[in-house]
């Protein structure tokens, strides 16, 4: 019998016991995990997300940690032993989604006995004790800071002492992890930084994710190279809720960064996300004209293109802040492509501060937006401030905002028709009847194409393609030349 001790864990969260899952391969080749005096046999677990690529990031991590106490991921509710939610409580729309989704597991885990259910995400860091006293079929809630003791909380549930809600702050002084990945694509995130100290006065994410706390530049560096060397990645994309804010507590800058992982050999795309518009730095700008292996993208949330607005918001930037940052950028980069986040409607906002963002869209030229009806958020700044908007007009504000941005948007894309594109092939779908083939350039366009035969796999191939039709949302190509697995440079 060959015993495995499983991977030491470090990181996100603190440890609340020292025991240790084991894992055992029996004579018979089976793969047995033990955990103190328990056996866990191989066990199905369902999970949804929601929020933002963070959120599916601590999912992976959440999925690798359970891989260890023979757990594997199903998308078929009927077979799952354990169900999970990762949450968001950014706006009340991915609340409440949630809030339906748990209430209807009640008649699951009555037809299922033994089922046993989590919940984990910012949700339930600010609200999970008093979730589990209105949910009675919830099992345990956790926090984002302690997913890395996802087992030992999986444990003590199956050890019969379940009904609790963990949500400790890592207390550690700096934010070590290893990135822990099993998916098997060549695309990777990688969290560089987590928490956020801006304290935007509409936003719950100070006070669902902590401080700002940035991994030491090194540690990055060394796990991104073993991503490349020993897992095939070729694209990563940083994160972080602020993740341009990254390295202040280290003396290190996500500039220089970034300049050390473009020198990582068979790293070929390098993407992060998201920024914001106070920390981008005259060095994070060069970088974006000299670093042969970083995105033509940028996620710059802009939020309100009113200047009392942003005040309001305590954004810390201006609209003419923000457009010198995009000028300099151009100028560092021609080819970079903006996106954006807005608000609309925040507290108090008159018709002429909804318009001041109307104007900035003409003059930014994003292409594309999120955009979101503000919605007040429990112990936030703005939440307590007298609001007199109704949400009628926040509705018919949106509406205006998301059709405008549309044509702003088909007019961007058409001006692309014609352009040759290096990208990466994720996938594959079925239009109208018929099979095409989708990737993602390094701008972050989307792009469509037919294959040169019915049954030429494209998956995980870089290819070259030439735009020949565009809408708003997405690109439609022809193939020019598939590199294979690696990009062939000239
Ligand atoms: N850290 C990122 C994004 C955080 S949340 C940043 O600073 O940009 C993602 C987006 O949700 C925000 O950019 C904002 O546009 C939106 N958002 C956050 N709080 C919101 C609220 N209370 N109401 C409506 N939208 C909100
Ligand atoms: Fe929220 Fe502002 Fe922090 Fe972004 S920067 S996560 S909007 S508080
Ligand atoms: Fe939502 Fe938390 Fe991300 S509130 S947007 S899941 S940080």
């Amino acid at each position: 019998m060959t015993v495995t001790p499983s991977e030491a864990h470090t990181g996100l969260g603190i440890r609340v016991s020292d025991v240790r899952e084991q894992v055992l391969i029996d004579d018979q080749g089976r793969k047995v995990v033990t955990m103190g005096d328990m056996e866990f046999p191989p066990r199905k677990v369902w999970i949804r997300t929601f929020g933002c690529q963070m959120n599916y990031h601590d999912t992976e991590r959440i999925l690798s940690h359970l891989q260890n106490l023979n757990f594997s991921q199903t998308q078929e509710l009927a077979e799952a032993d354990m169900v999970l939610f990762n949450t968001c409580a950014v706006r009340d729309l991915a609340n409440s989604k949630f809030y339906g989704k748990l209430a209807e597991m009640k008649q699951v885990k009555k037809n299922k006995g033994g089922l046993i259910i989590g919940v984990g995400g910012c949700v339930a860091q600010t609200e999970g004790k008093d979730l589990l006293k209105r949910y009675k079929h919830l099992d345990f809630a956790f926090g984002p800071d302690v997913i890395d003791c996802i087992n030992d909380m999986v444990y003590r549930t199956y050890a019969g002492d379940s009904k609790f809600a963990i949500n400790s702050w890592d207390r550690s002084d700096n934010f070590s992890i290893e990135t822990k990945i099993t998916h098997g694509m060549p695309q990777a995130f990688i969290n560089i930084i987590k928490g956020c100290d801006k304290y935007c006065s509409y936003c719950i994410v100070p006070y669902t994710r902590g401080k700002e706390k940035s991994r030491k530049m090194q540690e990055i560096v060394t796990d991104v190279k073993k991503l490349v060397e020993y897992q095939g990645i070729q694209e990563i994309t940083l994160l972080g809720q602020n993740v341009n804010s990254y390295g202040h507590d280290n003396n290190e800058t996500l500039a220089s960064l970034l300049g050390e992982l473009d020198q990582i050999q068979g790293l070929e795309l390098i993407r992060y996300t998201t920024s914001h518009p106070y920390d981008v730095s005259d060095e994070l700008i060069a970088a974006h004209g000299s670093l042969k292996k970083l995105s033509k993208h940028l996620h710059l949330p802009v939020q309100s293109g009113s200047n009392s607005v942003l005040e309001r918001m305590l954004r810390e930037y201006t609209v003419e802040h923000y457009m010198g940052i995009v000028d300099k950028l151009k100028r560092a980069q021609p080819e970079i492509v903006l996106t954006t986040d807005i608000i609309v409607g925040f507290v108090n906002e008159t018709d002429e501060e909804f318009q001041d963002t109307m104007k900035l869209l003409d003059v930014a030229q994003f292409d594309f937006t999120y955009s979101y009806v503000y919605s007040p958020r429990n112990n936030t700044r703005s939440a307590k401030m007298v609001d007199h908007l109704s949400d009628e007009v926040r509705s018919e504000r949106l509406q205006y905002l998301q059709k405008y941005q549309l044509d702003i948007q088909k007019r961007l894309r058409q001006s692309i028709v014609g352009e040759r594109f290096l990208m990466l092939v994720e996938g594959h779908g079925d239009q109208g009847g018929v099979k095409k083939w989708r990737g993602r350039t390094s701008c972050n366009r989307i792009v469509h194409f037919l294959p040169e035969t019915p049954t030429t796999d494209y998956q995980w191939h870089w290819v070259d393609v030439l735009v020949t039709s565009a809408t708003a949302l997405s690109c439609q190509g022809k193939i020019l030349l598939d590199h294979g697995r690696r990009p062939t440079r000239s």
